[in-house]
């Protein structure tokens, strides 16, 4: 059998190198810390730079009411012919790192630019898309923006959603002068291919260069309020106090426990935790936190959410306080469109690049628009599995390697 002819065309390595780069820099405080939590002034700021790149490129801007923003690349296709959509998001996570949503958008801007300057001619438009609050920091649920977009969340409910800081998204999406036009959903894709770096293990442990992504995982997020009873902490003996401190540290003992003696893939995290009145001298009269709970098998996610739920009701009898729990983000697995799989690894082979099938263990935008229309992921490796963290680091050729892959995913589905 005769080797496949190898691809020509190559996106701008130092364009890209130096997109991500910049726009790493954009959002650092005095403290050299990466913070661009959605809808912030620092979001507006990297929102500004990638308006003047995606100007620069040539393409058609539009931005729909949730701040989704949309570089478009017609040229001359008919407005009825639905485009290839690739993106990802450029909000980030508290003390970030440069390279989570944002290679994404990037890469997806740098592959339109490279086969617009090829002199291609696609059969249907291209568009790059950066999500609103992928992340979910600041608004949940997270994968908002994608969420609003594939119809899983009115927009009207959507700019009513309060933040952790108090201020409803719409008001900031109006504030920072992205509270677009166009209808959530205006453009419907004929296909979604969202780049992201694994943010996890595998790759980078296997020294393989491409995943071909399949699917993504549950997931639930719940927020827990405990209360308790404020006391003196010298002269309330230990039997008599009603701790909501006490409560929130075995729920999460209680989560670690589960996962560990479930046997399965489940990971469960309490990532915000906050109690009153936070003084040394005073038992908390109420802990408030965060739980993240992940499992790619739902039924398995329900069954967590069913344990949990147990647990709270045996732990506010046992401690003597009350419970409350408020759902944040509940989303169910999601497969991707095999055809497209097919279509990442086939590039990757082409490429001279090893792929891999493999299962995201984060959410991504990619998972809503997989509701509307065939979706699918391609990852590259994360150094030492490390992300959500100002660590985080691709080494460059895997970050080209994977632009590169995309491009021609790309230019399959748009040709
Ligand atoms: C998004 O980054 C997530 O929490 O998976
Ligand atoms: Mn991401
Ligand atoms: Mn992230």
């Amino acid at each position: 059998m005769s080797a496949p002819a190898l691809p020509s065309l190559s996106i701008d390595a130092d364009r890209l190198i130096r997109r991500i780069e910049e726009l790493g820099r954009i959002g650092r405080g005095d403290d050299g810390k990466l913070t661009r939590l959605a809808a912030s002034d620092a979001d507006k700021a990297g929102r500004d730079r990638l308006v003047e790149w995606m100007h620069g490129a040539g393409l058609e801007l539009r931005c729909d009411r949730v701040g989704n923003l949309f570089g478009v690349w017609r040229d001359g296709a008919s407005a009825d012919v639905a485009p290839i959509l690739v993106g990802s998001h450029i909000d980030t996570v508290i003390d970030a790192g440069v390279y989570d949503g944002c290679y994404g958008v990037l890469a997806g801007l740098e592959a339109i630019e490279t086969l617009r300057a090829s002199g291609f001619k696609p059969a249907r438009p291209i568009a790059v898309a950066a999500f609103t609050n992928e992340e979910g920091v600041r608004f949940a649920p997270d994968m908002l923006g994608s969420l609003v977009y594939a119809g899983g969340l009115a927009i009207e409910d959507a700019l009513a959603t309060i933040g952790t800081d108090g201020a409803a998204l719409g008001a900031e999406l109006q504030r920072i002068g992205y509270a677009g036009a166009d209808e959530p959903g205006f453009l419907r894709p004929h296909a979604y291919v969202e780049l992201h770096i694994e943010q996890g293990p595998v790759l980078d442990r296997e020294g393989v260069a491409v995943g071909a992504v399949e699917n993504v995982q549950g997931i639930s997020w719940r927020r827990v309020a405990i209360d308790g009873v404020a006391n003196h902490a010298g002269t309330t003996p230990m039997t008599m106090r009603r701790d909501a401190g006490l409560a929130a540290a075995r729920v999460i003992a209680y989560l670690r426990d589960h996962v560990a003696g479930s046997n399965a893939p489940s990971v469960a995290t309490v990532g915000c935790i906050a109690f009153e009145p936070n003084a040394i001298n005073v038992i908390p009269s109420r802990a408030t936190f965060t739980v993240d709970m992940r499992d790619p098998d739902e039924r398995r996610l329900q069954a967590m959410e069913a344990a949990l739920a147990d647990f709270l009701d045996r732990l506010a009898a046992a401690e003597g306080v009350s419970i409350a729990v408020e759902r944040l983000a509940r989303f169910e697995p999601v497969a991707f469109d095999p055809r497209i799989v097919e279509l990442v690894e086939d590039a990757a082979r082409r490429r001279g690049l090893a792929s891999k099938r493999m299962a995201s263990g984060a959410g991504h935008d990619a998972q809503m628009m997989a509701r509307i229309c065939p979706a699918a992921m391609i990852f590259v490796p994360s150094v030492g599995g490390v992300s959500h963290n100002p660590n985080e680091f691709t080494r460059d050729s895997d970050l080209v390697a994977g632009a590169n892959v995309l491009l021609d995913v790309v230019t399959r589905l748009a040709g």
